[in-house]
């Protein structure tokens, strides 16, 4: 399974880092291409050479090299991986990788990642123990992080318990058996919508909303990462993504992003409306630039189609669909009769009233209330945290397989 992947192996200070030697050499052994990079306390465990020569590449370690001053671009090193492995994660590492500080090129390279990230613990057994650890490992491991469990056995103290790193053998069996699993999404196919519309007035002028289209783009990507194939139909957005299960389809007008859905939808087994799509638009496109000419102009509008309306009526029993809903007033009652009247299986409810949730930012607060009336209220989080916490709850109602 490890044949041709890259993995950067991310080495923290502790003196398991002697075993990084013996598991750069299992994992080039195995077909991988490794390249390394070690905190400046790791290199006082295990020299920067040896790991450079096993993995036969250069060891990462300073945001900038020696004398020359050359950066050392942590970020296209998180594109080029297909696994961040840290192994050993040092009790100081992982509280800092739990809680987004970067202050050397290993935390920068891993907030930069969008690969599966495993971590491989290591410290002295009541260090391991430590509520403060054991919620700083919980925290990764509600970002998705894969732990690979400290093994029991003799410590460098000279105490017996758990808390040495997991033998180089069994972490490359964890990676192989994790390669082998099937994701939960594999074989599906989703279509999300994502960003605002334009509704053009005139050649200059158009009627749009703040959409960022940050929530759909994040939710694009966890359906990815578990494994679905996905048409991403956005509005007009700054927004990027490098996943090659996404394909993106560009649209402007809330008339071009139904048209495209309805080509996509009859084809997927999940379809998650994220857009802000344009309610109303200009009832004539102005052909040239409409000149100042009174103090007060009427522009009259015309509603557009409701796009996620319109596919839950065509909605088969073996789809999945999922609306968004920005409320300000009655937030739960109006998101409740969205979710019948557009025959969804849920709708995510995020409100204006709650800060940082709704546009511009990268975080949301959302409730997701599903066709049975339940209700889950969620933390404020990331946007790409909240993005997971939606495609968990759709893997949760099992897609049907006729
Ligand atoms: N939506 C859509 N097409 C539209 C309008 C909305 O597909 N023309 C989708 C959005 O992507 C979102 C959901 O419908 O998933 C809810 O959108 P919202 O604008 O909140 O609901 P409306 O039904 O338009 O009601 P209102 O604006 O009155 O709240």
């Amino acid at each position: 399974m490890l044949k041709d992947k890259n993995i950067l192996l991310a080495v923290c200070g502790s003196i398991a880092a002697y075993k990084a030697a013996i598991l750069t050499r299992f994992l080039v052994k195995s077909g991988a291409k490794v390249k390394v990079i070690m905190t400046k306390a790791a290199t006082e465990f295990i020299s920067p050479l040896t790991l450079s020569t096993l993995s036969k590449n250069k060891v990462f370690i300073e945001f900038t090299e020696g004398n020359s001053g050359e950066w050392n671009n942590h970020v296209e090193l998180a594109l080029w991986a297909d696994i961040l492995l840290v192994a050993p994660a040092s009790a100081n590492s992982i509280a800092k990788m739990a809680n987004g500080l970067c202050d050397n090129l290993l935390l920068a390279t891993y907030l930069s990642a969008k690969c599966p990230v495993y971590i491989a613990p290591a410290m002295d057994l009541d260090m391991y123990k430590h509520p403060a650890i054991k919620k700083n490992i919980h925290t990764l491991s509600s970002f998705g992080i894969h732990i690979i469990d400290a093994e029991n056995g003799e410590l460098a103290s000279g105490l017996v318990g758990e808390g040495r790193m997991a033998e180089p053998e069994h972490i490359v069996e964890y990676l192989n058996k994790k390669l082998s699993e099937p994701l939960p999404l594999y074989g599906k196919t989703a279509l999300v919508t994502a960003g605002p519309t334009y509704e053009a007035i005139d050649p200059v002028r158009f009627i749009g909303n703040h959409s960022s289209g940050k929530m759909g783009f994040s939710i694009a990507e966890s359906l990815a990462n578990k494994g679905a194939k996905v048409i991403l139909v956005s509005g007009p957005t700054s927004q990027t993504i490098n996943n090659e299960n996404v394909l993106i389809q560009n649209v402007i007008t809330a008339n071009e992003m139904l048209e495209a859905c309805l080509n996509i939808f009859p084809k997927v087994n999940i379809a998650v409306f994220s857009a802000a799509v344009a309610d109303y638009k200009p009832t004539l496109i102005a052909t040239k630039k409409i000149k100042k000419s009174s103090s007060s102009h009427l522009l009259e509008l015309a509603e557009t189609v409701d796009i996620l309306a319109t596919l839950g009526k065509q909605k088969k029993t073996n789809q999945v669909l999922i609306g968004f809903a920005l409320e300000t007033e009655n937030e739960i009652e109006n998101a409740q009769k969205k979710v019948v009247s557009k025959n969804l299986d849920f709708i995510v409810l995020n409100s204006l009233n709650d800060t940082g949730a709704g546009f511009k930012v990268d975080t949301n607060k959302i409730s997701i209330i599903d066709k049975h009336n339940n209700i889950r209220k969620f933390e404020l989080k990331s946007k790409q945290e909240v993005a997971n916490d939606i495609v968990n709850e759709i893997i949760g109602i099992g897609l049907p397989t006729h």
